[in-house]
């Protein structure tokens, strides 16, 4: 059994440690492989070039590094036919919800207000809003998005949420669907978006979701930079419509140099790291998954590619 990983150098490494570590069975090869292709039975890959996997007939599953799949979705050679499998992690969900805590309550607690006021040496009180008079919303209600709501139950705010299909948690005021998005924005005044990128949420964060949030609303992007128009947000940061945003992503990343994003004052942003794979624990995951695999049983948390998440 041979698998072979593409993510940078020093991850690449890293996850090859820690699988031998943890499945001494497995033989890994780094990417690029210029051994025969036909030996490859697993790929774990974070954003290998367009056209490489298809290069391998006997590929058995392909795993991605990260949650989000879209690196594999966009390749029009993708492979037909091979499972792909997202990452599900306890320690991917966690650090995603430390990063989505603390996003939330930097924009409740006036943070980036304090950071200006500090710049102009102001000493100024802002006067404190209590958290159930504010509605946290959150845009997806898969693995990342439930955990970051119940991570922000014991703060007390009002608490929301927004799939595809209907859901229902405990705590939370459900909506789904275009029907449903409408009512979920008009009440949420920290917008947080956890949905994976595909057709239907490219540009979901746009001037006319914006109009629809409290006037002086947050908005929080930790999905993808590409379900951000990036100008309808400057925009609405201009007109106060936005009152401040945290992004962790960006249409373009590295985000370029001249990109007004650097410099301005309502936003705090971060290069896409609000939850990093860590293979010394992630390892858990793919090793488990290959066994089941290995026994004849169903791989978990498989991705439908026609749904594209
Ligand atoms: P997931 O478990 O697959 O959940 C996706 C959620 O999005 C589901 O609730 C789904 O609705 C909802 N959704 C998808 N398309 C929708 C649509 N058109 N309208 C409404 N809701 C829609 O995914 P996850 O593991 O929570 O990860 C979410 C995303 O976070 C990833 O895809 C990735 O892009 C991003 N991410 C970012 C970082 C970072 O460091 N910035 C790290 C990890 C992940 P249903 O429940 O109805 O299916
Ligand atoms: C990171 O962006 C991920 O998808 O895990």
């Amino acid at each position: 059994m041979t698998l072979l990983i593409k993510t940078d150098i020093d991850r690449g490494n890293a996850w090859a440690e820690a699988l031998a570590a943890n499945f001494p069975e497995l033989k890994t090869v780094n990417w690029p492989f210029d051994g025969d292709p036909a030996e490859i039975d697993y790929a774990l890959v974070w954003q290998p070039p367009k056209g490489e996997l298809k290069r391998y007939p006997n590929l058995k599953a392909i795993f991605s590094v990260g949650a989000g799949i879209d690196h594999l979705a966009s390749d029009p050679d993708l492979p037909r036919g091979i499972p792909v499998v997202r990452m599900v992690e306890p320690g991917l969900t966690a650090g995603m919800s430390e990063y989505v805590v603390l996003a939330v309550l930097n924009h409740h607690r006036f943070m980036l207000d304090y950071a200006a006021q500090r710049r102009a040496k102001l000493w100024e009180e802002i006067p404190q809003v209590p958290a159930e008079a504010r509605q946290v919303g959150v845009l997806g209600l898969g693995v990342l998005g439930r955990d970051a709501l119940e991570k922000l139950k014991p703060f007390g705010f009002r608490l929301a949420g927004w799939s595809r299909t209907p859901k229902s948690i405990t705590g939370v005021t459900c909506f789904h669907g275009s029907g449903g998005l409408e009512e979920f924005l008009a009440e949420t005044d920290i917008l947080v978006c956890l949905l994976p990128l595909t057709a239907e949420t490219t540009g979901i964060l746009n001037a006319g979701t914006f109009a629809k949030l409290p006037a002086g609303a947050a908005v929080i992007n930790v999905g993808r930079g590409g379900q951000l128009v990036e100008r309808d947000l400057l925009a609405a940061l201009d007109s106060g419509q936005i009152g401040g945003a945290t992004l962790d992503v960006f249409q373009k990343e590295p985000l370029p140099e001249d990109h007004p994003f650097w410099e301005h004052p309502r936003v705090f942003m971060t290069p896409h790291v609000a939850s990093m794979t860590v293979p010394q624990t992630a390892v858990r995951a793919i090793v488990a998954n290959i066994q089941r695999l290995e026994a004849g049983e169903s791989l978990q948390h498989v991705v439908d590619l026609k749904r594209g998440y």
